[in-house]
């Protein structure tokens, strides 16, 4: 071999990461597919072929990309390490230590030391068996003296080679959450940035990097998420030079504010992990790693995920015993499994200018306090749900009144009001306390089973009055982590939704400790269509609230289906957020049959392998769940609007087995699709007793699927015979 140096390899699922223990820093040398077993001659040329050319004015030497490239290594692009001695260097250089492979845990730890400042940096490489790479870095200030470092930020960054030449993410508002924004790799930096102290509406989510036209079932890609619910950023980057032998680097991490994290000796910084993912298979390769990753967690959900009835949208703030003891009736009757009462039922919230902050049960409204709905529910068989915005304080509540340094805010006052709402500071011990109690109180009082923990505003000038005013959203999120943990820890049983304004807070570090996210406030199946498949792109669907919500949607208006709005809410852990009192006898027998629909394919929308098709007419949109032993599998074949073409020809469905015989039928339980056209005759059979084909049929050369009137869906299950 051309190197001494220690060459190890991480590989599970596909996947290999290559890194070479060079001095004084490592580098990587292969971030993609599983090479297989290299022997020593592949091993050598590949570490040979790792040294780049040395450019014209540039360093003598080739200039390499280590695992954490700093000024230290000539590099001029994004350091992976940026952060000051207080009063002093910036200059920190990290030369390797140490490191520890453990390869059947997938793992190696590489220590790097600053003799200079003190500083010790440890890259952890974690790559599971199906394939997702997990980056977790620390700083620690272990010097002598009285040394304080402020760390500017931590990114975490891996090399993406030439052929990466397009990225894709998202970005969003309330109501239209993770919208896909796509272009050409181009030199120079592509930042995106959450200044809004949680991951957000606009969340970039997945950054994806990949081959010239990559799409749901083809390509290469390679993809960033950063498990964390604070600031944050993503990046991927292109400099002339490159970075070592590849073309551009991919990156994300904490976003820190000035003076947010400063290490005093014994100190630490622990960056979120961030997740790397590649795939030879499209996006779908890559949500199939990173589901499949997910429901092998311990934490995992694993039982039937309930039915849910959410009351807001049927009552908003309009608590009354009466009308809501009828809702939850009429929700037992269609099989309803959870109901869930949302926000407006503590003190002095009777809008949403007040009562955040007094997680006290309004006497008023509720004069023998929640057991005479509790008791409705729970009699009726199903689980009781609690809304919560912890986070959150109206400066008329008392506990704003009481305790105004337990805001989370400049001394001097207060900045602008979002939803007349401010912040309250958790990472304060006795407000942390104060409101864990309560939830605490609350949940083992009524046995709650199911908390929605909302957050509807971003983080301004988030300054701990405690502390002088320093910036606060690094603390806020650890503490907020904290007291889920601790909830978790108290109540075992008690599972919690991620909401913020909608699907404000889907990442992995806040799912590392609930249960499903609110995936939008918008519950119109044509803009949800687009909301939930994209959020279906980090995390499976028994992760995503998707519930049906009126004729007319409450956010835009639309006036759309039944049957459309039950399509919709099906691929999700499905629910409904819609006054059932007001349906027809018609429409809840319909409501009902969906229920036991639901009830019938959740064990395998909930387990089985999401595919998306890939159509050139963009109202169109095909998706499934393949079980993972290609026995069974669930279409639905949606439109949103109008199209030119009169025919939608063949389309492949995705994801079967060539070999296998399936019968396709129409589930129309969910009520009568309108189609353009007349059905082309596979289609009558599926809709009579069955069209039976093959995978190679439907899946190779495809099935000519209606053409259907605008804002509909139809559902389509096979089951191998
Ligand atoms: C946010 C949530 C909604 C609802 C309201 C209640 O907007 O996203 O689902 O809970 O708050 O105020």
């Amino acid at each position: 071999m051309n190197t001494t140096n220690p060459i190890i390899t991480l590989r599970g699922g596909g996947t290999a990461l290559i890194v070479e223990l060079a001095h004084p820093r490592p580098r990587i040398i292969h971030w993609g597919a599983d090479l297989g077993d290299l022997g020593a001659s592949d091993l050598d040329a590949l570490v040979t072929s790792a040294d780049p050319s040395a450019t014209h004015n540039s360093t003598d030497e080739p200039r390499d990309l280590t695992i954490l490239p700093t000024e230290a290594d000539a590099w001029s692009g994004t350091p992976a390490i940026e952060g000051v001695v207080r009063d002093g260097s910036p200059y920190a250089r990290f030369v390797l230590a140490s490191h520890r492979f453990d390869e059947a845990a997938g793992e190696l730890d590489v220590t790097l030391r600053d003799e200079r400042n003190g500083l010790v940096a440890t890259v952890r490489y974690r790559l599971d068996r199906f394939g997702v790479l997990d980056v977790g870095t620390t700083v620690a200030n272990e010097s002598d003296g009285e040394m304080v470092y402020d760390v500017g930020a931590v990114t975490a960054l891996l090399p993406l080679p030439d052929r990466a030449t397009e990225y894709l993410d998202f970005t969003g508002k309330w109501s239209r959450e993770r919208s896909p924004q796509r272009g050409a790799i181009d030199l120079g930096t592509r930042l995106r940035e959450s200044r809004r102290g949680r991951s957000s509406l606009d969340s970039p989510y997945l950054l994806i990097a990949g081959t010239h036209g990559f799409d749901f079932r083809n390509g290469e890609v390679w993809a960033v998420h950063a498990g964390w619910s604070g600031n944050q950023r993503y990046l991927v980057e292109q400099l002339p030079e490159g970075a070592g032998v590849f073309r551009s680097i991919l990156g994300a991490g904490e976003l820190l504010l000035p003076g947010e994290v400063g290490l005093r000796p014994g100190e630490c910084y622990q960056a979120p992990e961030v997740s790397f993912i590649w795939s030879n298979a499209g996006l779908d390769g890559l949500s199939g790693a990173l589901h499949r990753k997910l429901r092998a967690r311990d934490t995992h959900p694993r039982s039937p995920r309930p039915l849910t009835l959410n009351t807001w949208e049927a009552v908003y703030f309009d608590h009354d015993l009466a009308t809501l003891e009828r809702l939850v009736d009429a929700a037992s009757r269609v099989g309803v499994e959870r109901i869930v009462l949302d926000d407006g039922w503590f003190a002095g919230r009777r809008n949403d200018t007040n009562g955040l902050g007094d997680w006290i049960v309004d006497t008023e409204v509720w004069p023998d306090g929640l057991w005479p709905l509790v008791d409705a529910v729970r009699e009726k068989g199903m689980q009781f749900g609690l809304w919560f915005e912890p986070e959150m304080v109206n400066l008329g509540s008392r506990l704003a009144q009481e305790h105004p340094d337990w805001i989370l805010a400049p001394s001097d006052g207060v900045g602008a009001a979002i939803r007349h709402q401010y912040v309250l500071n958790l990472a304060h011990p006795d407000a942390w306390e104060h409101i864990l109690g309560r939830i605490d109180a609350l949940v083992a009082e009524y046995g709650i089973d199911y908390i929605k923990w909302d957050h509807n505003r971003e983080l301004h000038e988030a300054a701990l009055r405690n502390d002088r005013d320093r910036a606060g959203v690094h603390e806020q999120t650890l503490a907020l982590y904290r007291m889920l943990d601790e909830l978790k820890r108290r109540h075992p049983a008690l599972e919690i939704e991620s909401c913020a304004s909608g699907g404000g807070r889907v990442d992995l570090g806040i799912l590392a400790r609930t249960d499903r996210v609110w995936a939008s406030d918008c519950n119109d199946p044509v803009e949800r269509q687009n909301i939930q498949r994209w959020t279906a792109q980090l995390i499976p669907l028994e992760l995503i609230g998707s519930h049906v919500g009126a004729e007319e949607s409450h956010t835009t208006h639309r006036v759309t289906a039944l049957s459309f709005r039950l399509a919709t809410a099906l691929f999700g852990h499905a629910g409904i957020e819609a006054d059932l009192t007001r349906l027809s006898r018609e429409e809840l027998d319909t409501v009902t049959a969906f229920a036991a629909l639901y009830k019938e394919l959740r064990p395998l929308l909930h387990s089985g392998d999401l595919v998306r098709g890939d159509l050139a007419d963009q109202e169109s949109v095909l998706t499934g769940v393949v079980s993972t032993d290609r026995s069974e599998a669930v279409f639905s074949w949606a439109r949103l609007g109008t199209s030119a073409p009169a025919q939608s020809g063949r389309v492949r469905l995705p994801g079967l087995d060539p070999d296998r015989g399936y019968r396709i039928r129409v589930r129309d339980e969910i009520g009568r699709t309108s189609l353009h056209e007349n059905p082309p005759a596979w289609l009558v059979q599926a809709a009579g007793d069955g069209f039976s084909v093959s995978g190679r049929v439907a899946g190779g050369a495809g099935l000519p699927l209606p053409t259907l009137d605008a804002q509909q869906a139809i559902l389509i299950h096979l089951t191998s015979h």
